[in-house]
């Protein structure tokens, strides 16, 4: 490792990894060993933390019975039993077909607001460092040939998205998750498949299929599709040729913009005591 001097072999290799990089969803029944998971776990510690808080924390799991628990929380669709219909099979989950995987959680103490306020910035920063962790994972996984998902995942979203009460703790109740921890990912893993022995190529997908329906390439497109570009100069001009109307409908989108900012932040405080209110009956009922 110390051997390992920046320079333009290294990053030559470190690109080609990120551009290697694609979500697999079909994994083969060769096992991920428990040493190499603990490697991409050791990635996804490395990663940068807002204020360096390091408050990733992380679950490893291998065995069936709790990949398939996972897998039922996250796909725990409402309109399950019409797609069934629809489709003529089980909207089966991509976690229950992994051989492993890695949640990733926040410890929501350490990135506490204590008397600052400004609870929504916070919360943000453990979104942040948890997904940071996951890329690592993701790109040292592709590194390793290990086929590779972000599966996204909050309680929100289980709340909201997909209508389900279950909560991800009572998925896993082998595991003590504190009530102060969040959950915000889960990395499936396991060899693509076709894979099943060492000295088989990995085959990493070249586009997906989204919710089984969609096809959807997945190779990117040159880098000015992505850059936006430097054009101040322009809106400057803009701005001068700006009249009557134009002017009162911006002055009052932008007006609109800030109200709206200023009410997700309102709301956000809002939702922060409701849940320490909740947090602290919690821990007096036990
Ligand atoms: C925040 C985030 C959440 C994602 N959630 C899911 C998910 O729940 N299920 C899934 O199959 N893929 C998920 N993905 C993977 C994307 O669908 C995938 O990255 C994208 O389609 C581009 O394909 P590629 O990863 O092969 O480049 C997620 C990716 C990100 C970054």
């Amino acid at each position: 490792m110390e051997d390992l001097r920046p320079g333009r072999d290294v990053a030559e290799v470190v690109g080609g990894v990120i551009r290697q990089r694609r979500s697999t969803r079909h994994f083969s029944d060769r096992k991920v060993s428990h040493d190499d998971l603990l490697r991409l776990v050791e990635a996804g510690i490395y990663a940068p933390s807002g204020h360096n808080s390091q408050n990733q924390r992380f679950i490893i799991l291998e065995q069936f019975k709790e990949l398939e628990a996972l897998d039922r929380v996250r796909f725990s669709w409402p309109y399950k039993s019409a797609v069934k219909r629809l489709m003529g099979r089980d909207p089966k989950g991509i976690i229950r077909g992994a051989r492993a995987a890695i949640v990733v959680l926040s410890d929501d103490s350490l990135t506490s607001p204590g008397s600052t306020g400004e609870y929504f910035i916070w919360r943000d920063l453990n979104v942040q460092n948890s997904a940071a962790s996951i890329q690592n994972i993701l790109l040292l996984a592709t590194a390793m040939g290990i086929g590779n998902v972000w599966i996204s995942a909050s309680s929100k979203m289980n709340f909201t998205r997909l209508l389900s009460s279950r909560r991800w703790a009572e998925a896993l109740p082998e595991y003590e998750i504190p009530a102060h921890y969040s959950v915000h990912g889960v990395v499936a893993l396991g060899y693509p498949r076709g894979t099943n022995a060492d000295d088989e190529p990995e085959v990493f997908p070249a586009g997906e299929r989204k919710h089984g329906v969609v096809w959807a390439p997945t190779e990117r497109g040159n880098l000015d599709h992505y850059l936006i570009p430097r054009c101040r100069r322009k809106m400057k001009r803009m701005k001068g040729q700006l009249k009557g109307w134009d002017v009162v409908r911006l002055q009052l989108l932008d007006k609109l913009a800030r109200a709206s900012v200023s009410f997700t932040q309102r709301l956000d405080r809002a939702i922060s005591h409701i849940e320490a209110r909740s947090r602290k009956a919690r821990r007096s009922s036990r």
